[in-house]
């Protein structure tokens, strides 16, 4: 019999998958990042270089300064990867037993979606990239967050004494 207040099996995995998920997205933060100075500094470059970079060369999809493939990485990881993990990660959090769990699940999501919305009307509006680049910080600390309280959750519960089931006074 597990003792009152035990966590199960099936409650450590979905603590753990959690933590994996919400790390996935803190990582992929650091991608992104990584990817658009990769893309812009190579492109930067390439224009002092003497290139030129227009609809057409963008379009043809035959441009190949160095930093090019961070373009489509940033778009892959921030259209896909990450809102995805976010998502898994807000489905999860119904089945983890853990305060706050839920709603920093959905704060992060909410983040996210404003993120995506943000990037990718950057072209219409320049200005919408100084919150996108701003508030990739908060995806990433709210990622970071959640990651870590769902493990300190899980070492906490460990430790707790089973609550008595009757209170003397
Ligand atoms: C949670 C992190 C991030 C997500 C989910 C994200 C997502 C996106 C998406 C979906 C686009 C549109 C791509 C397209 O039009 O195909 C975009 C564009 C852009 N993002 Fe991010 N982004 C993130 C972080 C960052 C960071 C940290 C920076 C720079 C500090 C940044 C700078 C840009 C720029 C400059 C663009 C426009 C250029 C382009 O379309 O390639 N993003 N982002």
């Amino acid at each position: 019999m597990p003792r009152p207040g035990a966590r199960t099996d099936g409650g450590n995995i979905m603590r753990k998958v959690y933590a994996v998920l919400a790390w996935i997205v803190a990582g992929g933060v650091v991608v992104q990042a990584a990817s658009i100075a990769f893309g812009f500094g190579g492109m930067s470059g390439y224009v002092q270089d003497g290139g030129v970079v227009d609809k057409a060369l963008i379009e043809s999809r035959q441009a190949d300064f160095i930093g090019v493939l961070g373009f489509p990485i940033h778009a892959m990881v921030g259209g896909t990867v990450i809102p995805l993990a976010a998502f898994l990660l807000l489905v999860v959090s119904f089945f983890v037993k853990v305060r706050g769990a839920r709603m920093w699940a959905a704060i992060l999501f909410g983040v996210i979606a404003l993120q995506i919305t943000l990037g990718y009307s950057i072209s219409d509006m320049p200005y919408l990239g100084l919150i996108h680049g701003a508030n990739a910080l908060a995806v990433l600390l709210i990622a970071v967050y959640a990651a870590l309280r769902i493990s300190r959750s899980k070492r906490v519960g460990a430790e707790e004494p089973a609550a008595p089931d009757v209170v003397k006074a």
